[in-house]
């Protein structure tokens, strides 16, 4: 990125670009895993976007070889999300309420809340190489950020039950085929793309578009903001329970969970 000023979080940077803010999630060492600190750095962004009238489009990026790779799993183990106060929380608040126009550039994985931001997006450009899984209950967990309401609504319940259930992951071209993303471009162009995206809605008239953009999601949105609790509230709970936490003691040890103790 350009002039990059960084936010509350080290791993969370932006920039603003013309009227388009960019949102770097940058933590490659870990392929951009989520702390809490980033889920304020992100929140931060998202309210500086909602209050400068400066910024009239949003874009939301990783790093070259990953997008996301969900919330951290140590940070899970050890500072696990309790109730709407917490940092994904109110990250996830601010992204189904943003009002100006998300678009997110996708490169490399997208895993848990990286592929669940999605939802709440406006245009998603993914690379040829980029990839996409919801591996909740593989992990004990469950759907979250509302996306057992929205990647139905997305893609079908047949392929949100494939995502959501068995956790595998698809590649961009499925993605596509699926209407989980918008396009696909090659590997090198998708921070480009993205960009052109996001410039071409900042200079749309901007009340049109926030007319328009709130239509779009009346009809889901208050479904979503309560979906979004229930869901925090039941994941909060399985976090707690065994399954949860031999699947994810196991990652943070490198070894495979031992099922024997999902009970
Ligand atoms: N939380 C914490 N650390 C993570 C992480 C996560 N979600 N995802 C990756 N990392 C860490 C790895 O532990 C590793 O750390 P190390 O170098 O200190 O050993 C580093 O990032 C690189 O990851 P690695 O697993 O070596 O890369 P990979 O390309 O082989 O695999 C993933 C990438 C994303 C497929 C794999 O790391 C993974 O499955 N991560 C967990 C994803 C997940 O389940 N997220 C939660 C969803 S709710």
């Amino acid at each position: 990125m350009g002039s990059t000023e960084t936010a509350a979080a080290a791993n969370i940077r932006t920039a603003l670009a013309g009227s388009v803010l960019e949102v770097e999630i940058h933590r490659p060492e870990k392929k951009n895993a989520l702390t809490g600190d980033m889920y304020v750095g992100l929140a931060a962004a998202l309210d500086r976007a909602a209050s400068d009238a400066a910024v009239r489009a949003i874009l939301l990026t990783g790093t070259r070889e990953s997008y996301c790779s969900g919330n951290d799993i140590a940070d899970f183990l050890s500072r696990p999300p309790s109730n709407e106060a917490s940092p994904v929380m109110q990250f996830l608040a601010r992204i189904q309420a943003a009002e100006k126009p998300i678009v997110a550039a996708v490169n490399g994985m997208a895993v848990g809340i990286g592929t669940t931001m999605l939802l709440h997006c406006d245009y998603v450009v993914a690379g040829e190489g980029a990839s996409f899984s919801l591996p909740f209950v593989n992990l004990g967990l469950c759907s979250e950020a509302a996306s057992s309401l929205l990647l139905p609504a997305t893609i079908g319940h047949r392929r949100a039950a494939e995502m959501l259930l068995f956790g595998d992951r698809i590649d961009a071209r499925r993605a596509f085929e699926w209407d989980l993303v918008n396009a696909v471009v090659p590997d090198g162009e998708v921070l480009e793309a993205g960009r052109k995206r996001a410039q071409a809605l900042a200079a749309k008239p901007a009340e049109a578009l926030r007319t328009t953009k709130a239509f779009l999601k009346r009809q889901l949105g208050n479904a979503a903001r309560e979906r979004i609790a229930e869901e925090g509230r039941e994941f909060a709970r399985l976090l707690h329970e065994p399954a949860a936490r031999e699947a994810l003691t196991a990652f943070v040890e490198k070894r495979p969970p031992n099922p024997e103790r999902y009970k």
